[in-house]
Order: structure tokens, then sequence, then C-alpha cells
């Protein structure tokens, strides 16, 4: 493993409005990216949007608009959407960029000049909503809308000369595609005759595309386009020297149904470019109500935006990476979300804050009082603390996101726990000392809960560090200076 991290998301279609979906993935991302810089890895963390192909074409004219104002139009929006969320992407990659158009054609040539691209004449079924050739029997599965009998000349990519090569590199490289589950599917896909893949579009039909370097009557096919940005942003082409830091990527996350395109399309298109694989490729599950996919479609889509006006940035990012189980789908519901957070947020977390300071402004004006010596119970906290530190790199780097967080209640609830036990409230009275001690220990363990989730909830965290005046975010015990003053602070997660 390179000591680099390199993550990405999917580039999201330009013309859809942000939902939860988009939302998640790249909270996703965001969370793994802090993760991985509080680990101290060199991290580069890229999104996007894929703003060429029919479906931006068609959005444009219906407004009638260009269809580069159109997407100037809509970017904003997800821009906006990933400030908001706390999402510290390193660039933005827009496929209408000139760095992303050169690249692709130079991709383009290359696998040109190897060979594998050729000229052929196609009759067959095209569905206009996904934009490719589809065969008789996916026609038949009902899952195409307007499909079309299409005979055209166009070009195609010798896909099918790189199967066996492929199925070798997930053979030997047995985390390329994660959860397991997926990389069986992808393997069971490759048993098949592997077809060749049209990456042209003629012009006569769709001209809001990347001209083919060897033919300027077509334009590149979407997928072919938007695959490539990963190798755009990283400096393929236009800067070696980051290129070889940042390439292979450490991750493509992906959501489940654009598995294929990303485990077979692309990984073969790297081969014949003559460039490394992505370390990883990781397909999640669907967030889905009431046990139904949420698409526009469906009319079911939640609406991030809402939520967060309502509840808070950082309550829906806990939710999200608590919820879901890394590749299997979850389901959303408001009664979740509320019980998840008045139990683990307000309950367990800020309920713990406000005890402490509470506790410390009155009886020590104010200030973080001396810990002297630990006893066998603080002793405890402190090692189930440290112990915890270490561990969770694994989960992190096991991609159990969930489980990470879990721990980390966990030991928020011990302390809780502990708090019961010790009474400080009562203690105070008698034995001042004593008191001191069981403070400053939960503070210190507020403060180390604290650190270990700001990936998870940077803003809250953030608040709750500068309440107890900690100037240090070392994971290691001891980081709360006695003395301190403490500052005051809004209720950290107020119970709904
Ligand atoms: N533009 C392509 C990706 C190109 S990547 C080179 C695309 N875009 S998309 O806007 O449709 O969104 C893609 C991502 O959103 C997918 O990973 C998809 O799984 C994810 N989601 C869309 N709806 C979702 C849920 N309901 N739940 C979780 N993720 C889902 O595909």
């Amino acid at each position: 493993m390179k000591d680099t991290f390199y993550i990405t998301t999917p580039i999201y279609y330009v013309n859809d409005k942000p939902h939860i979906g988009h939302a998640y993935t790249t909270i996703l991302a965001d969370v793994l990216a802090r993760f991985h810089r509080n680990l101290n890895r060199e991290t580069f963390f890229l999104t996007g949007l894929d703003e060429h192909g029919q479906k931006v074409q068609q959005a444009a004219a219906e407004r009638g608009v260009e269809a580069q104002q159109h997407c100037d139009e809509m970017a904003p929006r997800f821009m906006k959407l990933w400030k908001k969320l706390h999402i510290s992407n390193d660039d933005f990659i827009r496929t209408t960029e000139d760095r992303h158009k050169k690249v692709v054609q130079e991709i383009l040539k290359r696998v040109h000049d190897a060979g594998d691209i050729y000229e052929d004449e196609y009759e067959g079924l095209y569905s206009v909503s996904e934009e490719r050739f589809i065969t008789e029997k996916e026609a038949e599965s009902g899952e195409f809308r307007d499909i079309k009998e299409l005979k055209e000349k166009n070009y195609f990519f010798k896909m099918s000369g790189y199967r066996q090569r492929l199925i070798d590199h997930i053979e030997t490289n047995k985390t390329f595609i994660q959860p397991e589950h997926r990389k069986n599917e992808v393997l069971g896909f490759l048993r098949q005759p592997l077809a060749d893949l049209c990456i042209s579009r003629p012009k006569s039909r769709l001209n809001w595309g990347i001209e083919l370097p060897f033919d300027t009557n077509y334009v590149t096919y979407v997928w072919f386009d938007a695959l490539i940005n990963y190798i755009t942003a990283s400096g393929f082409g236009s800067n070696e020297t980051l290129f070889q830091k940042w390439w292979p990527a450490s991750y493509h996350l992906i959501g489940k149904d654009i598995l294929t395109t990303h485990a077979v399309y692309w990984p073969t298109m790297l081969m014949s470019a003559g460039l490394e694989l992505p370390e990883a490729i990781f397909a999640h599950g669907w967030w889905l109500m009431a046990d139904a996919k949420m698409s526009k479609s469906q009319g079911n889509v939640v609406n991030p935006m809402d939520l967060i006006d309502d509840y808070g940035v950082d309550p829906v990012r806990y939710y999200l990476m608590r919820e879901m189980v890394l590749g299997q789908d979850a389901n959303f519901t408001m009664e979740s979300f509320i019980k998840r957070y008045n139990s683990d947020l307000a309950n367990d977390f800020g309920n713990l804050l406000s005890r402490v300071s509470t506790l410390m402004k009155k009886n020590y004006d104010g200030k973080i009082p001396e810990p002297g010596e630990l006893n066998a119970a603080e002793n405890e906290i402190k090692n189930t603390g440290q112990a915890l530190i270490s561990n969770l790199e694994n989960k992190i780097k096991g991609m159990k996101i969930n489980e990470a967080l879990e721990d980390i209640m966990q030991f928020i609830r011990g302390v809780n726990k502990y708090m019961e036990e010790q009474a400080p409230w009562k203690l105070v009275k008698e034995d001042k000392e004593s008191a001191a001690r069981v403070l400053y220990t939960a503070g210190e363990a507020l403060r180390i809960g604290a650190v270990l989730l700001s990936p998870v909830i940077p803003n809250r965290s953030a608040i709750l560090i500068e309440a107890l005046n900690a100037t240090d975010a070392a994971l290691e015990w001891g980081g709360l200076t006695p003395g301190n003053q403490l500052r005051d602070h809004q209720p950290l997660f107020p119970r709904i």
C-alpha cells in the first residue's frame, strides 16, 4: 500500500438535483479522507460532475439554453451542497473542463494506437434513457425505457480481449473489488463472453460530448469520457510528478448500480492505455425508503437539505455513517433518525459534556481541575480509550465505519456509567480532590471521543474541544490542561 491516500466519489450527473444518494457517497468519502488525514496520511479527495451525454443535451434543449450554459447553471447546486455538508474535497472536476477533454483524447489516441479500436456497423436496440445499446433480453426485462431500433456506424473498444487478464487481476488482488459479494458478482459476469464496448456517438444524433481525435464526426460515449476523470484530476498528462504521487487511487467509492462500468470498463480501458489499475473499488448499497430505492421516479427522495435545515449537518452525517453497514442496503426512516440522534448524540454524548462543564463551572471556577493520581476506575477508562484508539484504525481501514462509531459510543456510555457510579455532584461536597479527578477523567474521555468522532461530526467536535479549551488534539491521554478556563457553548445536541 502507498503511503498516500487517494479517494474518489462517482462524478454525478449534472442535471439531477442533488439528493441523499449523492450526499451519502460524498459524505462517506469525506469521512474516510478525514480519518486518513488524522492518521497523517497525505490525502487527495476528488469529487465532481459528469456533464456530457444525451440527458444533459436534452435537458438544456428543453430549457432553451446551450448545454454548456445549462451545466454552468446546475453545477453550483452541487458545490453549494458540498460546502454546506462540510465536504473537504481537494479538487472538483467537471468533465467539460479543458484539462479533462485533453486527457480523454489522449487516452483515446493511446487505445487507438494499441490497436484496440475498430469501426463497425451496428444494428440493434438502443435505450435512449440509458444511452447505450441493449440486448434483446435486457429489452424484455422491462427495466429500460425509450427503446429504439438503431442502425449506425460506430467505434468499438476491444474490451473482449482483456477478459482473461481482468479475471486474473481480480483473482490475484483480493481487495480489488469490495465487498466480497460484489467481487463474485463481477467474476460471474466475466464468466460469460465479454462484448466489445461501443465508445462513440455520431454527431448527427448527439453532439454534446468530447470529439474523437481520429474522427471528428463522432463524440465519445459518456461513460468512456466520465471514468477518465479519475486520472485527469490526479495529474495524468499535465503533471507527471503529481500523477506518480497519487495514481493508482486507493479507493473508488461507488454505488452498487455502477459496478460494471467501474469494475469492467474502467480496468480494461486502463490496461489498453498501459496504466495501472486502481487499488480498490468499493460498492456500497442503496438508501431505501420503506424498502424501495429512493429515486426521482418513485417520488420518495429525501432531500438532505431539509434534514440539515431542521437538525444540522453533523447529525445527518452521523446518522448516515452509523446506520448503513457498508456494502448492504439501509432503510432511511425519520423515526430511526430521531432515535439515533436522541440516544447517541443527545443522551450519551451531548449530555456528558453539559454535565461535566456544569459541575466544573459550579465548583472549580469554570476551570479544568487538577486530576491528581488516577485510581483503578480512572485507569480503566484511560486504558479502554487507548485500546479504542488503536482498534479504530483497523476498523476504518476495513471499511467498518458503523462499527467504529458504535465502539466510540460504547466508550462514551462507559464514561456515563462511571459518572453515575462516582456521582461527582455528591462527592464534591465531601472530597473536592476526588471529584476533581472524576471530572477531569470524564472531560478527557470526552475530548478523546470528540477527536475520534471529528471525521464524522467535524463541526460539533470542534465546538466540544473549544468548550473544554483543549488546545491539544492529540490522541493520547492527558490532552486537557488543568487550569484552562472553560468556554461558553451552545447545547451540543439539543434533544429532538
Ligand atoms: N455519472 C454517473 C457516475 C459516473 S462515475 C465515473 C452516475 N451518476 S449519478 O448522479 O446517477 O449518481 C451516482 C451515484 O449515486 C451512484 O453511486 C449511485 O449508487 C448513488 N445513488 C443514487 N441513489 C442512491 C441511493 N438511493 N442510495 C445510495 N446511493 C445512491 O451514475
